[in-house]
């Protein structure tokens, strides 16, 4: 939530800071705003609405060696001109973009309003200017002033300042995401990579508590207290060209239709079916020889994925559940040395995920994450991380890297299994594996077969949609129903089949779909079969997503087919042709589909 962008350098114009947050805009996109030192002082033009609004107004092609830009997406007070960051004080010599929350922001508003410091806006940032402001003058050294200020502050930030007669770029991180960009002229400073991916790949992730003064030539790093810290510098191995929409309409398009490319990344030198090995590059055999217990903490899609990974570990005989992270506290109180917590999260950033890794860790659990992005908060903090190599994701909307969790925690889980002593591998490996290498291929033969486009259009209109499934497809069943309600704004729920019967019958009727997932597993299908035909009894169109001349044809009003597979593949294809759905359900109503009202990719507050 919230896009920081930050350029020093000669030549770097108002251009780049507007490219970056277009870049950014999928962490929000409530009101975007940029900050300049013009030559005589600090230039602001700040907006409500979105990045395209606000470059109607700003100076683009305007030379600058410093700046600032922001996307926001709301906490502290609603989307309005006077919310849009950055703030400043009344004199504007200071400008302040910030993401995360300031805790103590209205008792060090009560102090700087009695010292004469007005406020304009509803936010708790806005403290932040003023207080530099206030510590400027005290002190009169930028640096001293800046520093001090980021100790008065409680709570979470990420934060970049400009001030008038200082060529550089002050920035603190302390809970929410920030990472240098180092190039030959010039350095760019984001709350994420793809910010200034086309000018450099060389960057340096901040850790919490670093204080960083950036110039055009010189960069220093410190604690709090002024004492230098150093941190590596890595090359990021994404391309600037998956950035783009490329030839689609949208991102979420882009992703769905690069799923085959990334899954083969995902797979790439794990899966053996020959050897009936997986090989996983940080965990060495027998790294969870003496795991009894797993524990997946995920939120929105990520927690999706993770039921898939408990019910496989479950299937092999290890105690293991997927719980929300925002709901997870109680549970520690379960942890052992024999715990295993996964943490799965595509940013490596949320905040409900980042709390729950924090609680088991503590506990003494071993915390393993299982994310897209290197670099991220999860990744450094978790005792090891296994990358999910989806590239990035751009669409709020989670798709591509749904599929690639899934099959990183098929991999996983397949590891545990072989390692534990409580557990056994599946008997079918050999075939699980291979019938992994064919999903790339059969996710190419559900996009060019689908029929989404035409049930999506031909059910618009509806009440409402439900989606109901077994086992793994429950899982699908959830995730489908989330893609839908997120980017159609219609009414989608996701049930247990089994559930169907034990209260939400009484929504069913002819104006609600039942969109029914079977995967191939005949007992949970020929049950899934029955709950299906329950909601037909009372007037629903149910549309069967399974495999061609599945027992559900027999009746089922509509097909969205799927190739057969081992269940959990056919499960994540049957997820493939609900993500179409959702998208084609999207387009027909004509909605923002990669950046749906209210919602932000990364979420950094609990
Ligand atoms: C937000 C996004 C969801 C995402 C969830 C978890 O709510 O809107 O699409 O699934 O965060 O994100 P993570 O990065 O932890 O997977």
């Amino acid at each position: 939530m919230c896009g920081i962008i930050a350029c020093v350098g000669p030549r770097r114009t108002v251009d780049r800071l507007v490219t970056g947050l277009e870049n950014l805009e999928y962490r929000g996109y409530d009101s975007a705003g940029v900050a300049i030192q013009n030559g005589s002082g600090v230039e602001v033009h700040k907006r409500s609405g979105r990045v395209g609004e606000l470059k109607e107004e700003v100076p683009l092609g305007k030379q600058a060696d410093v700046g600032i830009g922001h996307t926001r997406w709301s906490t502290h007070g609603p989307p309005t001109d006077e919310n849009a960051h950055p703030h400043t004080p009344s004199d504007e010599n200071v400008a302040v973009v910030h993401n995360g929350i300031i805790e103590n922001y209205s008792e060090l508003r009560d102090e700087l309003e009695a010292k004469g410091h007005e406020f304009t806006s509803d936010t708790d940032t806005e403290v932040i200017p003023h207080l530099v402001d206030e510590r400027l003058e005290e002190t009169g050294d930028p640096e001293v002033a800046f520093r001090e200020t980021v100790r008065e502050l409680e709570g979470s930030y990420a934060i970049a300042a400009i001030m008038d007669g200082h060529d550089g770029l002050f920035a603190a991180r302390q809970g929410s995401p920030l990472v240098v960009g180092l190039d030959d002229d010039a350095h760019y400073l984001a709350s994420d990579v793809p910010a200034f991916l086309d000018y450099t790949d060389d960057v340096m992730y901040l850790e919490d508590g670093d204080v960083v003064v950036i110039e055009e030539d010189d960069l220093s790093l410190t604690d709090l207290s002024g004492t230098p810290v150093a941190r590596e510098v890595q090359t990021v191995d994404w391309d600037p060209s998956e950035t783009g929409k490329g030839v689609y309409d949208h991102y979420m398009l882009k992703e769905i239709n690069h799923q085959p490319t990334a899954l083969s990344n995902t797979i790439q030198g794990r899966a053996d079916p020959e050897s009936e090995t997986v090989q996983l590059e940080d965990f060495p055999p027998e790294t969870f020889e003496d795991v009894r217990d797993v524990h997946f903490v995920a939120c929105g899609t990520s927690y999706h994925a993770a039921m898939f990974g408990a019910k496989m570990l479950r299937d092999g005989g290890i105690s293991a559940n997927a719980y929300r992270a925002s709901e997870y506290g109680l549970q520690t109180d379960t942890i052992d040395d024999e715990t295993l917590v996964v943490a799965v999260t595509q940013s490596g950033e949320t905040a409900d995920t980042l709390s729950a890794m924090r609680q088991a860790a503590d506990k003494g659990a071993s915390v393993v994450t299982v994310t897209n992005v290197v670099g991220s908060t999860a990744a450094r903090e978790a005792d090891e991380s296994l990358f999910i190599r989806a590239g990035p994701e751009i669409g709020v909307a989670a798709t591509k890297t749904f599929s690639s969790q899934v099959v990183s925690l098929a991999l996983l889980s397949q590891r545990v299994l072989g390692d534990a002593t409580t557990g056994e591998q599946r008997d079918d490996l050999a075939d699980f594996l291979a019938s992994l290498q064919q999903l790339p291929e059969h996710i190419e033969q559900v996009l060019d077969f689908s029929a989404a486009k035409r049930l999506a259009q031909h059910y618009s209109n509806h009440n409402a949609y439900f989606f109901i499934g077994r086992g793994v497809a429950n899982a699908v069943a959830m995730e489908g129903a989330l893609k839908f309600k997120e980017i159609t704004y219609e009414h989608a729920e996701g049930f247990a089949a089994g559930e169907l019967k034990h209260g939400p019958l009484a929504l069913v009727t002819d104006r609600t779909p039942v969109f029914a997932v079977f995967t191939g597993d005949e007992d949970h299908d020929r049950k899934t079969l029955n709950n299906a035909k329950e909601a037909q009894t009372r007037g629903a169109p149910i549309v069967s997503v399974a495999p061609a001349d599945h027992p559900s044809l027999e009746f089922a009003d509509e097909h969205l087919q799927v190739p057969s597979s081992s269940p959990e593949w056919v499960g994540l294809l049957a997820n493939v042709q609900l993500q179409l759905l959702s998208y084609y359900a999207a387009e027909t109503l004509s909605r923002p589909i990669d950046k749906p009202r209210n919602l932000a990719k990364s979420v950094t507050v609990e």
